[in-house]
């Protein structure tokens, strides 16, 4: 049996270790807010937090998270309200928004690690998360922005 903490509950799954987290998150627990695009860790569709680092939630099994914390954008923030996606809504970033859970949650984990991230940073850090929308200029206003408002906050 593996024993999970996701979005901060403890949870404990009896089923195959090696079926992608992914499914899990999905089918078992119902957040479905993290989304399937390739299955091969190459869209970032599926990006949710492991102890706090992005991770995809595709290429991730039951066994590699268990005993582990995992965040996903349902546990972002308690109502909707960190501040990427504060920014998110007031810069309208989404276009189809199938991809946006996966670009704020590996947005988030820049700005946890690089609070005030330059340009070069978060080309660096978001070049895995593909949208094809092309909504990337507004992704990168809208870190700027969270960044701005949290000036000398820990997220
Ligand atoms: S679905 Fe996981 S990276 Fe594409
Ligand atoms: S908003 Fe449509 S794929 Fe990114």
């Amino acid at each position: 049996m593996a024993i999970l903490r996701v979005n901060g509950e403890e949870r404990q799954y009896d089923g195959d270790p090696d079926m992608p987290l992914l499914w899990y998150l999905r089918d078992e627990l119902g957040l479905t807010g993290t989304k399937f695009g390739c299955g091969e860790a190459l869209c970032g569709a599926c990006t949710i937090h492991v102890d706090g680092t992005a991770m995809r939630s595709c290429q991730t099994t039951i066994a590699d998270a268990e005993g582990t914390s995992i965040t996903t954008i349902e546990g972002l923030a308690a109502n909707g309200d960190h501040p990427l996606q504060v920014a998110w809504r007031e810069l309208n970033v989404p276009q189809c928004g199938y991809c946006q859970s996966g670009q704020i949650m590996q947005a988030a984990s820049l700005l946890k690690d690089t609070p005030q991230p330059t340009d070069e940073d978060i080309d660096s850090a978001m070049s895995g998360n593909i949208c094809r929308c092309g909504t990337y200029p507004r992704i990168r206003a809208a870190i700027k922005q969270a960044a701005a408002a949290t000036e000398g906050t820990k997220l």
